[in-house]
């Protein structure tokens, strides 16, 4: 696929007319599914699910889609990958790299990703670290994209804590010209080099305001999430607090366009950030947004372990297999 990048480990970087294409073949994908004609591209490829955190929708999809498209998926856990485990983070990129295809992985730390990435011959996707979830965000515009809405002019309101999913939307704030109206409580922010980043790539398109209604009127769409992220659980109580103004009711959905529809991605802690009403009523579109994690990493995994060889080019693959074997063999 035209512009798809080696690894998956931050939508910054990322090319616009690539994630265009990743929208179309998980259309195409979707169409096929459950058919004689469902393609198999990754047939006789595995790859290495590493998950350090629960997961309902990301592991299910992951390990669905690869079953979907041929491949196989082995599960590992912080047993054998991990910062400060049993081996270091390179040894087991390296020894991963000859043995599957992909690797896809949830962890607290970004670094790890990273580490992962630049050490690996076979691409590497965050599933959510502590930093970002590009491909949450990913398949969340490609819900949007499918129900026809215009990426370069729909007003997007954040409500809630400034973390890693909102660092995700920050930074695809940057590929499309949708206006992403940003209303976190003080102490909550985002990390503040990515949003300045964000601030001025999007051109203007970024804003940050106090009052939640400020960042929901008119707007197309409403996006929250958990108060508390995976890791932050000692805090549940006084974020509960703090973040106490920013529930999306029926009175904030109000506020927003007629047509806004409400997105989270989910789990959600229904009363604290949401209500009932507003996550089962007509606007919430969340149970779509889920299912499209399955589509849009299907193209992705197709984008980047699809190729007959994978994605880091062969002379690059053959130099660094040539560096390994001579160094273990001086
Ligand atoms: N939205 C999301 O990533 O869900 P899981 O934590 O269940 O994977
Ligand atoms: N911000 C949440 C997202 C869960 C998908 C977390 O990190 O727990």
């Amino acid at each position: 696929m035209a512009g798809a990048p080696e690894h998956l480990v931050d939508i910054a970087g990322l090319e616009r007319a690539f994630v265009l294409e990743l929208f179309a073949e998980a259309d195409r994908l979707r169409a096929a599914r459950g058919t004689p004609r469902a393609p198999r591209p990754l047939a006789g490829k595995t790859a290495a699910l590493v998950f350090h955190k629960p997961s309902l929708r990301t592991r299910v999809s992951f390990t669905v889609g690869m079953h979907e498209l041929g491949g196989d998926a082995v599960d590992l856990g912080a047993a054998e990958v991990s910062e400060h485990g049993r081996e270091s983070v390179e040894d087991v990129a390296h020894v991963l790299s000859g043995m599957v295809d992909l690797v896809v992985v949830r962890t607290f730390s970004h670094q790890l990703v990273q580490r992962l990435a630049s050490h690996a011959t076979i691409p590497v996707i965050n599933a959510l670290t502590d930093h970002s979830h590009p491909c949450q965000i990913l398949a969340d515009l490609y819900t949007l994209w499918r129900a026809g809405r215009d990426l370069d002019k729909i007003t997007i309101a954040w409500v809630g804590d400034g973390n890693n999913v909102l660092h995700s939307w920050l930074e695809a704030s940057t590929l499309f010209g949708f206006q992403l109206r940003v209303a976190v409580p003080d102490g909550f922010e985002p990390d503040a080099g990515l949003y300045l980043d964000a601030e001025v790539r999007a051109k203007g398109t970024v804003k940050r305001v106090r009052d939640p209604y400020e960042a929901v009127r008119g707007a197309d769409m409403i996006y929250t999430d958990t108060w508390t992220s995976m890791g932050q659980e000692q805090e549940a109580e006084w974020r509960r607090i703090a973040f106490s103004g920013y529930t999306v009711d029926e009175r904030m959905m109000a506020a927003a366009h007629p047509d806004a529809v409400f997105m989270h991605c989910l789990p959600a802690h229904r009363g604290e950030e949401v209500t009932d009403s507003v996550i089962d009523g007509p606007q919430s579109v969340v149970v779509e947004q889920a299912e499209n994690r399955l589509h849009l990493q299907k193209a992705l995994m197709v984008a980047l372990a699809g190729g007959s060889w994978n994605r880091v080019p062969r002379k690059t693959r053959a130099r660094k297999m040539a560096a390994t074997v001579a160094v273990g063999t001086v």
